[in-house]
C-alpha cells in the first residue's frame, strides 16, 4: 500500500459503469486517495472504519470507491448500491451486501438470524425488529470479517431504501474492534448517515481539470474555450468528459458561436441527446421502453401498502 500513497494518479480497473470505456486514469485524487489508503491500511492491522464519500454528481465519488476496491485485492469485498426504482423496496440494498455472507446466517444468535431470515423472505414471519436486523447484519459481517477483514462498499447511499439505510448506519456507528471498513458514497446523505465521518470531494484542481479535458479532445483546442469548459464545470470530472462531445470541431478549435451556446448543463444533455440520436431506431426504442418499464415499477412498488415490500 506504501506504492498507493506515494503516487498520484492511479489506473482504474475498466467497468462498473457503462460511461466508464476502459480503463480510466484517476487524475488530481491524492489526497482523498492518501485518506483511503489510510483506512485500508487500518482494516488490514484489525480495525474498523467508516467514511461517507460526499459530493455532486459525477465530481467523482464511484471512481473512488473503484480505488479502493482495486487497492483492496487482499481483503474480502462486499458491493451494495442503491437502486432509485427500489427505494421502496425494504432492505434490497442490505440483500446486495449480504447476500456473499448468508452462508454464515446459521452461526448467527436465534433472534438475529430470524430478523434477517425474515427480512430477506428466507423464512415466513412477521416484519422483522429493525433493531435485531442491524444487529445480525453487524454479526454477519464481523463474523465474516474473522476470516479475512472486509471492506463494504455502498455506492449511491441516496437511493438506499430506508430499511436498508437505517441497518448499515446502525452497524456503521457499532463497529469496534472488528476488521470491517464501511465505505459510503452520496450526492446527498440522508439523515441516516449524517454524523458519520466524511470525506467531501470538490471538483478536480485546475491543472487536473485541463489534463482530463485535454485527454477527450482529439483535435485543436481553442484556450477560451479551454478556460470556459474548465471554469464552468468547476472541475466536474463527468461534465469534463462529456462537454466536449457536445460540441463541434470548429466551436472547439475556434470558439466559434461559443459565446451565443447553451449554458453547460443544456449542452451535457444536448451532448447525450445527440447520441441518442445516433444509435439504431430499435435501439433508441429498447432505451424508451427501459424508461418507461423503470418508471412503471416504481409506480407499482410505490403503490404497494407500507410495509409489505
Ligand atoms: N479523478 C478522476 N480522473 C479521471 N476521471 C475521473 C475522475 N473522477 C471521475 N472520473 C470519471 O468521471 C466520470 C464520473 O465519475 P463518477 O462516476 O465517479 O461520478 P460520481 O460522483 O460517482 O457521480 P454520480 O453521483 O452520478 O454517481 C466517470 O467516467 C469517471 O471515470
Ligand atoms: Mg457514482
Amino acid at each position: 500500500m506504501a506504492g498507493h500513497a506515494a503516487r498520484d494518479t492511479v489506473l482504474l480497473m475498466a467497468g462498473g459503469r457503462a460511461d466508464r470505456g476502459g480503463s480510466t486514469t484517476l487524475r488530481g485524487r491524492r489526497g482523498e486517495c492518501e485518506r483511503l489508503d489510510r483506512l485500508l491500511a487500518g482494516v488490514r492491522a484489525g480495525s474498523s472504519g467508516v467514511l461517507v464519500v460526499r459530493g455532486e454528481a459525477g465530481v467523482g465519488k464511484s471512481a473512488l470507491l473503484d480505488y479502493v476496491v482495486e487497492s483492496a485485492a487482499d481483503l474480502q469485498v462486499v458491493r451494495a448500491a442503491g437502486v432509485e426504482s427500489e427505494m421502496e423496496l425494504a432492505f434490497a440494498a442490505l440483500h446486495q451486501l449480504c447476500a456473499p455472507a448468508l452462508d454464515r446466517l446459521g452461526r448467527l444468535p436465534g433472534p438475529q438470524r430470524d430478523a434477517l431470515g425474515t427480512a430477506f423472505g428466507l423464512q415466513a414471519g412477521a416484519a422483522p425488529d429493525r433493531f435485531l436486523v442491524g444487529l445480525a447484519v453487524l454479526s454477519l459481517l464481523s463474523e465474516a470479517a474473522g476470516e479475512r477483514p472486509l471492506v463494504c462498499v455502498i455506492d449511491d447511499a441516496q437511493w438506499l431504501d430506508k430499511a436498508s439505510a437505517q441497518a448499515l448506519a446502525f452497524v456503521a456507528r457499532r463497529l469496534a474492534a472488528d476488521a470491517v471498513l464501511v465505505l459510503f458514497a452520496a450526492r446527498e446523505p440522508g439523515a441516516d448517515l449524517c454524523g458519520l465521518p466524511e470525506l467531501v470531494v470538490e471538483g478536480l484542481p485546475e491543472a487536473d481539470a485541463r489534463e482530463l479535458l485535454a485527454s477527450v479532445v482529439r483535435g485543436p483546442l481553442d484556450e477560451r474555450v479551454r478556460q470556459r469548459i474548465v471554469a464552468e464545470t468547476r472541475g466536474n470530472a463527468l461534465a469534463l468528459l462529456e462537454l466536449p462531445r457536445g460540441l463541434s470541431q470548429a466551436e472547439l478549435a475556434a470558439g466559434f458561436g461559443l459565446a451565443e451556446a447553451l449554458p453547460l448543463p443544456g449542452r451535457i444533455e444536448q451532448s447525450f441527446l445527440r447520441r441518442v440520436e445516433s444509435l439504431p431506431a430499435e435501439t433508441r426504442l429498447l432505451l424508451v421502453v427501459a424508461r418507461l418499464s423503470r418508471s412503471a415499477t416504481r409506480r407499482w412498488y410505490g403503490a404497494r401498502p407500507a410495509g409489505s415490500g
